[in-house]
This record gives C-alpha cells, sequence and structure tokens, in this order.
C-alpha cells in the first residue's frame, strides 16, 4: 500500500516537471485516474490483435491495458517526452516503448500494423485541427477492420470528427478524474 502510494506519488511529480517543460504537449495536471484508465482499458478486446497506445506518459492507461490481458509483447507505447519514454522502459520490460512523434507516424511505427485496437492520450485540442485529422487519418489506416480507436477528452464534444467511414460514440464519462472525461470510440461503419 505505501510502496503504491508512494510511486503514484513519484508519477504526479514526474507528470508535473513534463508539464513545466512542454504545456502544449502534456495537455494535464494529474495522470489520468485509474476509474478513467479502466474505463478505456475495457473498450479493447485482448484477443483481437495488438494493441498501439500514444501518449502513455507514466503508464497508467498502459497498466490497465495490461490487466485488460493484453500480453505485454503485443503493447507497443509511443511517448514523445524522453523521460517518459525511459520510465515507460524501466516499467514495463517487456513491452516495446517507442520514443517519438505521434504525428509521423511512418517513421516512428514504421512498418508495424495493423493493430486490434489504438489508444489515444494525446492532447488532442491543444493541437491545430488539420494536424489532428491528419493524425486521425494515420491512426485509422493503421487498424483492423471493426477496430476501436479510443481517444478521451475534457470537453464536451468528441475532439476530432471521424475520419471517412468511420462514426464516433461516447462510451463513458468518468466523474472520476481531475478534470471529468469522456472516452470516445471511433470504429469503421
Ligand atoms: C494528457 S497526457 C496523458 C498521459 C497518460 N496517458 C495519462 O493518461 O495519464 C499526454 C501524453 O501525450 C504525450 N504526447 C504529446 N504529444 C505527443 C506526440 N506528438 N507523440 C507522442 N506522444 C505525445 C505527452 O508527452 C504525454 O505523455
Amino acid at each position: 500500500m505505501t510502496t503504491t502510494l508512494t510511486s503514484a506519488w513519484a508519477d504526479n511529480l514526474r507528470f508535473l516537471r513534463a508539464l513545466v517543460t512542454n504545456p502544449k504537449s502534456v495537455g494535464a495536471i494529474f495522470p489520468s485516474s485509474p476509474a478513467l484508465a479502466q474505463a478505456i482499458a475495457r473498450q479493447i478486446d485482448p484477443a483481437a490483435g495488438p494493441v498501439l497506445e500514444i501518449g502513455p506518459g507514466t503508464g497508467v492507461v498502459s497498466e490497465a491495458i495490461l490487466e485488460r490481458g493484453v500480453a505485454p509483447q503485443n503493447l507497443t507505447l509511443l511517448e514523445y517526452d524522453e523521460a517518459f519514454a525511459q520510465h515507460l522502459a524501466t516499467r514495463f520490460p517487456q513491452v516495446h516503448v517507442v520514443q517519438g512523434d505521434a504525428f509521423d507516424l511512418d517513421r516512428t511505427l514504421g512498418a508495424r500494423l495493423p493493430f486490434g485496437a489504438i489508444v489515444s492520450c494525446l492532447p488532442l485540442l491543444n493541437f491545430p485541427s488539420a494536424q489532428r485529422l491528419a493524425l486521425m487519418d494515420g491512426l485509422a489506416a493503421r487498424l483492423l477492420p471493426g477496430a476501436p480507436l479510443i481517444q478521451f477528452s475534457y470537453g464536451l464534444h468528441a475532439p476530432v470528427v471521424p475520419p471517412d467511414g468511420f462514426a464516433v460514440t461516447c462510451t463513458a464519462y468518468v466523474l472520476a478524474n481531475l478534470p471529468p472525461a469522456k472516452v470516445w470510440v471511433y470504429r469503421q461503419n
């Protein structure tokens, strides 16, 4: 219990440090709560194929994805911040951690596709609309047919319109998070 609390506070500090260095990219005051992380992970079918998480930060959602039953070798974490990426590689030694830019998927992921689910924890509303749309198109092209693209957001509405041929639904509104957050699932029609 003490160890869990200590590591939670260590993660909060890590997060705060990254927020001060790069506020636009981190885009939140605290890591996601376990309740939000679980609401996201519930949308994943562990048997559907490899899973990609972009913007994993300190790894709270990654942990929920692993607890959902996704094998560590089937999980790829794509994180921009070098200190977060190093922390993730230590915390989840069997998971594939890539340090790089989610807005440059060809370079960062290469031939790594397709995925049975993609989770995006990026603060999308901090990026221009054209950049968000291009990212969603790139992610949609890396999904198996019918697989979910899961994004959380603090706004009332979905943070980006669905790519062509996709629809979006809100699957959870998590009050136990600072601030409360909605979970959005984009899926091919
Ligand atoms: C809102 S935080 C979410 C962190 C964590 N998943 C959570 O839920 O607590 C956003 C994360 O996205 C990462 N990020 C921002 N821009 C990125 C980019 N272009 N490529 C990859 N990761 C990025 C940040 O470094 C940060 O870890």
